[in-house]
């Protein structure tokens, strides 16, 4: 695929995709991570004379005009970190649009309304979707994609537009996300660990499947490991497993064995008659869970077996909490283990919105080599999947 670094953009039109479904509360934004980190970006291509037509989604107003998911929220947050003008089209095609693109000097910035208020954005029909990338991109000179977040969804804007337009590339944030995560897996510094928490092995079976043989350590914590422990035999009381996968998680075990990665569970938790149950969280040092009790974190003794394994790491990718983070009483092995990866001085990779949390809860955000801005995309990459956002950057170099 072609970068940003390498194109000229001045006295360019571009057409930056970004990925700004951010949170909102009301009208003001509540998480401006993403916005922030596509700033590179369009600073870069106002500095070198270029005008800036940004597009994006928001939420899933299913191809309907819906007022409460408009960009003018995000269009208003935009302009304060700019420091420019930000004007929000009143829709993201038609000759309005057009009209205000062709009026656009070097150095504005136009934002585009909502892609999903139109349906051919998200359609399933591949023509559907190229006949609205051809009108999005018309007038348009250059197509930066920087909205890695959405990398893994077949939308107009993210897989036809680049093939649509003159020429397309990746921007900073795109080619960042791109350099980490495929870095981490074709080249890794051994040891490589992985760690794995969440609440269900159900959403998890892919990546856990595909991280065996290419990790040398996979630590799973977080609920998840209920139903692997139960499916070694331990008691988990009333714990949260899935009693139909036990028959995965075994053959997972054996396969990793088999593949050379080894594959590291809580040894201990802390556990609780429910999750509101904060104030009764007692350790359990056996391992095992009564019955009345759920395991709603790893234990101390966990996170000092996760923290040796930690120790001397070379590559370190994390997703998913190790336990019911967002009640304190339940937040100390999660932050345990990102105290663990920092110490260990490894390349660390986070990404997915709990796991992001967990870090920022943690204060250690600028701790972590990199953390990405994909939840689902971030996901997909690590179960191997490629990414249909990547492909049409790839597919259109080559055209
Ligand atoms: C995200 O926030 O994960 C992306 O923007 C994708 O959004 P979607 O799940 O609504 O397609």
């Amino acid at each position: 695929m072609l970068y940003l670094k390498d194109i000229d953009a001045s006295g360019k039109k571009v057409l930056i995709r970004v990925d700004y479904n951010v949170p909102l509360d009301g009208t003001r934004v509540t998480d401006d991570t993403r916005i922030r980190e596509s700033l590179p970006t369009l600073r870069h291509i106002l500095a070198s004379g270029g005008a800036a037509v940004i597009c994006c989604h928001l939420g899933q107003p299913k191809g309907e005009v819906k007022p409460e998911f408009s960009l003018a929220p995000v269009a208003a947050h935009l302009a304060g970190l700019l420091g420019v003008s930000v004007p929000l089209a009143g829709d993201c095609v038609g000759a309005d649009v057009k009209a205000k693109i062709s009026a656009l000097a070097s150095g504005e910035v136009l934002m585009l309304e909502n892609l999903r208020f139109h349906k051919a954005e998200t359609s399933k029909d591949a023509a559907e979707r190229m006949a609205f990338a051809k009108e999005l991109v018309a007038g348009l000179d250059l197509y930066v994609s920087d909205a890695f977040g959405v990398s893994h969804r077949p939308n107009a804007s993210v897989t036809e537009a680049p093939l649509a337009a003159p020429k397309a590339c990746a921007g900073f944030l795109m080619e960042k996300e791109w350099r980490y995560l495929n870095g981490a897996f074709s080249d890794p510094k051994r040891p490589f660990v992985a760690i794995s928490g969440g609440s269900k092995v159900s959403s998890k079976l892919g990546i856990l499947k595909n991280l065996l043989g290419k990790v040398d350590h996979l630590i799973i914590g977080g609920a998840m490991a209920n139903t692997f422990r139960l499916a070694q035999g331990i008691e988990m009381g009333d714990s949260l497993v899935e009693r139909e996968l036990l028959d995965d998680a075994r053959s997972i075990m054996a396969a990793a064995a088999d593949a050379g990665t080894h594959i590291h569970l809580p040894v201990d938790f802390v556990l609780a008659g429910s999750f509101k149950d904060s104030a009764a969280a007692v350790p359990s040092h056996t391992g095992a869970v009564p019955a009345g009790l759920m395991a709603l974190d790893v234990g101390p003794k966990s996170v000092e077996v996760f923290a040796q394994v930690l120790k001397g790491a070379g590559t370190v990718v994390w997703n998913g909490p190790m336990g019911a983070f967002e009640n304190p009483a339940f937040a100390a092995g999660s932050i345990g283990v990102a105290k663990a990866i920092v110490a260990s001085g490894a390349l660390s990779i986070v990404g997915g919105g709990d796991t992001d949390a967990v870090v920022h809860a943690a204060h250690l955000g600028e701790k972590f080599s990199f953390i990405s801005t994909g939840g689902g995309s971030f996901l997909e990459f690590l179960e191997g999947k490629e990414l249909p956002g990547f492909k049409a950057l790839e597919d259109a170099a080559k055209q």
